[in-house]
């Protein structure tokens, strides 16, 4: 039997999210239907809520969750009802030209659940990232779960289902950053502090912390910026450049993704070094940059999905290091709220109030 349960929907662009009424199919092959522990407040979300994604009204927001197992669909062997799991918005095919090659965090053919969870009245909703976890459950492809110990608390296992891991994968996965180099990251909401972390456990020598928001840049220090600029008042290129012997940063990160952060990371790189995009753009947005400096300045131009993650075996591994007490991702949780409080975390977001707000049920 279908089950209806309360969930967060933007209907249309730019209005306020709303609490309502939605019926999630039970599970049917090779799907699962997840009772939702947590799910964080993604700036993600708020982009589909401004059309910033795409069209596809009504949106089922959330996505960075933790849940567990309720029913899996036929033919799905490695999951069980009561399987603490984090939610994946990438769940690999294992058959496409990036998998077979050995790449499946490049998977270009990820899936998601095949039935529609709907509104009362039968409007298939789009959920966001194809999981849609503000709600106390969802029906998610048995590939988007990945166990994990039990043992972590649910609204901090939930954000390495996007923010964090996207954060912690742009520094550690793509740019792949080695110990004693200098890592500048433009953007410290949850996703720039995930990347000054990672760069952190991979040994940098220098973390430049980057933000328009005095408040954002005391928190970053608590995730090891060695340094940091307020890109508002002072030149963004030149207090890179200041904390780094006067070479620019040997890797730098944008997590904000606007043309101008893009073209300050450009140059506030050394020579050879590599920019990682991780900050999502609107498609509105367009960069121009001289050629001449894309050549004469070397190195690289990546853009990381996902941190480049591979959930089965980054999710288990940072857990456990979680656990162990060597990475505390329990600094990103600002607050725990209920699931009528989405639209006033959005806000929160805005003001930089919060680094992140976990919707918990219970
Ligand atoms: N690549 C991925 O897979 C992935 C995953 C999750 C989120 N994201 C994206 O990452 C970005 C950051 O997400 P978040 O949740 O951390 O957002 P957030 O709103 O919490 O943080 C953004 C930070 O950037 C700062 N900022 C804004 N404009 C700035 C500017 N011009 N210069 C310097 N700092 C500026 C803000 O003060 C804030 O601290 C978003 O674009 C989000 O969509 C990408
Ligand atoms: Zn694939
Ligand atoms: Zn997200």
């Amino acid at each position: 039997m279908p089950t209806e349960v309360q969930g967060v929907i933007a209907r249309s662009k730019g209005e306020p999210v709303e609490v309502t009424t939605i019926v999630v199919p039970d599970p049917g092959p090779g799907e699962a239907l997840v009772d939702v522990k947590a799910c964080g407040v993604c700036h993600t979300d708020l982009h589909y809520r401004e059309g910033g994604i795409n069209d596809d009204f009504p949106f089922l927001l959330g996505h960075e969750a933790s849940g567990i197992v309720a029913a899996v669909g036929d033919g799905v062997t490695d999951l069980e009802p009561g399987d603490f799991v984090i939610l994946n918005w990438r769940a690999v095919c294992g058959a496409c030209r990036a998998c077979s090659r050995g790449e499946p965090w490049y998977c270009f053919a990820t899936h998601n659940a095949t039935q529609k969870m709907t509104l009362a009245d039968g409007t298939p909703l789009s959920p966001a990232l194809g999981i849609g976890a503000f709600a106390s459950k969802t029906l998610v492809a048995a590939g988007q779960c990945t166990k994990v110990n039990p043992a972590v608390k649910p609204e901090v296992a939930g954000l390495l289902g996007c923010g964090v891991m996207a954060g912690l994968g742009a520094a550690l996965n793509t740019a792949g950053v080695r110990r004693g180099e200098t890592v500048a990251v433009i953007g410290c909401g949850g996703v720039g502090d995930a990347a000054i972390l990672g760069a952190s456990v991979a040994g940098a020598r220098t973390v430049v912390a980057i933000d328009v928001d005095d408040r954002k840049l005391e928190w970053a220090k608590g995730f090891g910026a060695t340094h940091t600029v307020n890109s508002s008042t002072a030149d963004l290129i030149e207090g890179v450049q200041a904390a780094t012997d006067g070479f620019g940063a040997d890797v730098v990160i944008d997590a904000v993704a606007r043309p101008e952060t893009y073209g300050a990371a450009f140059y506030a790189r050394d020579l050879a070094g590599r920019v990682v995009l991780v900050g999502v753009p609107t498609p509105d947005m367009k960069i121009e940059l001289p050629l001449i400096d894309v050549f004469g300045r070397g190195g690289s131009l990546k853009s990381s999905w996902y941190g480049d993650c591979l959930p089965s075996r980054d999710f288990p591994m940072l857990v456990d290091m979680h656990l162990a007490g060597r990475l505390p991702l329990e600094k990103f949780v600002s607050e725990t709220i209920g699931i009528g409080d989405v639209e006033a975390a959005f806000e929160k977001m805005h003001h930089g109030d919060v680094l992140r707000s976990v919707v918990v049920f219970t």
